[in-house]
């Protein structure tokens, strides 16, 4: 990994790397020629910003400003899948377009060893998105990125990512907190730490740029619900489905299922044919599955 430091401290370099959530298009925040770069390849909105990721939340302190909440969070869950959306600070190393304009930067301390050995040998925060085309499954595996860019983006090879669905992401920078997106913490854990309960976006009055209805599209249509497969369909199962090609989770372990569903959904994607799947329950980590497939089944345009 001090390969892909020196990569990305080449000016305007990238280079996939792996995290415990799903692997991200990874360049030097500060490097707004890179920065723009990311938005290129991914044909990424310029006005859905990028979470920056640091190797510690001293380093974070540096580019955002915490509050209480924010401590009591980053303590108990960094390194991990959770990020912080929380006010810029002016003299944040981190480029402009990174923030698509906002006044507000999203933060995260990842887990995973060979991205946190590649923030430390830089000496400098990353700002990595998911490692797919905009709209896209995202890669839970580095032959998926590879499939994703034709091989045009290097890619470090972390073995398959333990969480498989993206960060929870809490918004800090409104008088209440908020859950911009649910991910792979568990919403109940970050309330319990709160002591409070976490607002829905939809029903407060921030919105989280980036929060496109359809997104995470396989190529294939995509039933979600279904009892079993209509003539023609690939069953994509949870807790032993009878007639599935796939099961998320023969044993109904949410966990399970959640680091299975990018890469079933790629592989089920890949046979062309269209693409049920079975009822995930609403709880736990089954709210990131289901908001993923949900937008994954959502209209396109
Ligand atoms: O697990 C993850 O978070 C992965 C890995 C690679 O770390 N990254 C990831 O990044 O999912 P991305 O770019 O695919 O999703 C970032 C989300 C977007 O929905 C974006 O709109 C939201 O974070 N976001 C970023 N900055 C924000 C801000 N200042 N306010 C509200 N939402 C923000
Ligand atoms: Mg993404």
């Amino acid at each position: 990994s001090p390969a892909e430091a020196a990569r990305l401290r080449a000016a305007g370099d990238l280079c996939a790397l792996p995290t415990e959530t799903v692997y991200g298009l990874a360049a030097l925040a500060s490097d707004g020629t890179a920065v723009a770069k990311i938005y290129e390849t991914k044909g990424r909105p310029r006005f859905n910003p990028l979470i920056v990721h640091c190797v510690s939340a001293e380093q974070a302190h540096g580019i955002v400003d915490f509050n209480d909440q924010a401590g009591v969070l980053a303590e108990r869950f960094w390194p991990g899948p959770l990020t912080l959306v929380l006010p810029k600070r002016a003299e944040a190393p981190v480029s402009d377009l990174a923030s698509a304009g906002l006044d507000t930067l999203a933060v995260r301390v990842p887990a995973h060893p060979a991205m946190r050995e590649v923030i430390a040998a830089l000496g400098a925060p990353i700002v990595a998105p998911s490692a797919n085309r905009s709209g896209r499954l995202s890669p839970t595996e580095a032959a998926h990125v590879v499939d994703e860019f034709a091989g045009a983006v290097p890619v470090l090879d972390g073995g398959p990512s333990s969480a498989g669905v993206e960060s929870s992401i809490v918004g800090l920078a409104g008088e209440r907190p908020v859950l911009l997106r649910p991910g792979a913490l568990d919403q109940q854990e970050i309330e319990e730490a709160l002591g409070t309960k976490l607002r829905d976006p939809k029903g407060g009055s921030i919105k989280a740029p980036g929060m496109m209805t359809s997104h995470y599209a396989p190529d294939q249509a995509l039933r979600l619900n279904a009892a079993a497969a209509h003539s023609g369909e690939a069953l994509l199962g949870f807790g032993g489905t009878p007639g599935a090609v796939l099961d998320l989770s023969p044993s109904a372990d949410l966990r399970q299922a959640a680091s299975n569903l990018f890469a079933m959904l790629r592989t089920l994607d890949r046979q062309g044919r269209p693409i049920a799947v079975a009822p995930i329950p609403d709880e736990g980590l089954g709210r990131a599955i289901n908001d993923r497939l949900a937008r994954a089944a959502a209209p396109r345009n």
